[in-house]
């Protein structure tokens, strides 16, 4: 794979062989050293979950990298983000893990990194995520590996949840039974490229065997929506009075980070439906498959 930038550039089978190579070092804790290969985060929007893993990721590879400072980097003078990905492949770093605010930055730095470079997506503003997407995947076929048959309901800021494109990118891909996107009427897209929306909680939820909890982004709302959150919080929040419209032992799974009392309660998150921190740990072992992929290319 010479860049992982989004799910439609997957097929169904190089989807499930990333998937299932995850699965094969989260089970048997054998991961080869690929010493000679090199990677770089640039982060240029907070993350924990998607820096440390992909950090991690390589670590348990053998892979040397390095965090970019970008609050110190020559970007700071001026600099511009391709210069700095050239400027790190001359330095030998072949892969370029890229988070950053505004949509196909990843993609843009694609075409003018040069053939040693390899860039992979660590989510680009509202448009995708597709690493997350796979972990998400590999989180759910690993108790319910029967997707033809599985009800997916997501619910929250369908609108501007790259989280919740990617998922739907890898739903049709992998032929996901039905996905359900619930929200307000200001959080729903004006298109869908795979489910169906509803306003509706309790009808969404209905017979769904998983249940996503998308963030509210308060970061994005204080800034462009006047959105009341008691009331969006009043009708979409995940409790346990919710979740029991879901099918009885329905998936909990949030992407991260979590506002407890806002989207979700506290008890649903850490509830024994929960599979969140199985999110987090699958995500090392998906990123070091998608290292791998990308490295060996
Ligand atoms: N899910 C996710 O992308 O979390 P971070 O922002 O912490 O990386």
């Amino acid at each position: 794979m010479r860049h992982f930038l989004e799910i439609d550039q997957l097929t169904e089978t190089e989807a499930l062989a990333l998937i299932e190579r995850a699965f094969f070092f989260k089970k048997t804790k054998a991961y080869p050293a690929y010493r000679q290969s090199s990677v770089a985060n640039l982060f240029y929007e907070n993350s924990t979950r998607t820096r440390i893993s992909f950090e991690l990721a390589a670590l348990q590879l053998s892979i040397p990298v390095v965090n970019v400072d970008l609050q110190h980097s020559s970007e700071q003078k001026g600099e511009s983000m391709a210069d700095t990905i050239r400027t790190l492949s001359a330095m030998g770093i072949q892969m370029a893990v890229i988070r950053h605010k505004e949509e196909y930055i990843p993609h843009t730095l694609a075409k003018t990194c040069g053939e040693s470079m390899h860039i992979i997506n660590a989510g680009d503003g509202t448009h995708a995520h597709p690493s997350q997407a796979l972990l998400d995947m590999m989180t759910i076929m690993e108790k319910k590996p029967a997707l033809a048959g599985l009800k997916i309901a997501v619910v929250g800021d369908v609108r501007h949840s790259r989280v919740a494109n990617s998922l739907q990118c890898l739903s049709a891909l992998l032929g996901i039974g039905e996905l359900v996107l619930i929200a307000p009427e200001p959080w729903q897209p004006v298109a869908l490229s795979y489910g169906r929306l509803t306003s509706s909680l309790q009808e969404g939820l209905s017979g769904a065997d998983v249940v996503m909890c998308l963030r509210v982004q308060r970061e994005r709302l204080l800034a462009e929506e006047h959105l009341d959150l008691d009331d969006y919080r009043k009708h979409y929040a995940l409790t346990r009075k919710t979740l029991s419209y879901a099918k009885k032992g329905a998936m909990v799974m949030h992407p991260g980070p979590i506002n407890r009392g806002v989207e979700i309660d506290s008890d649903v998150a850490d509830g024994s439906q929960s599979v969140i921190l199985q999110q987090v740990t699958n995500g090392v072992f998906m990123r070091m498959a998608i290292l791998e992929a990308v490295g060996l290319s």
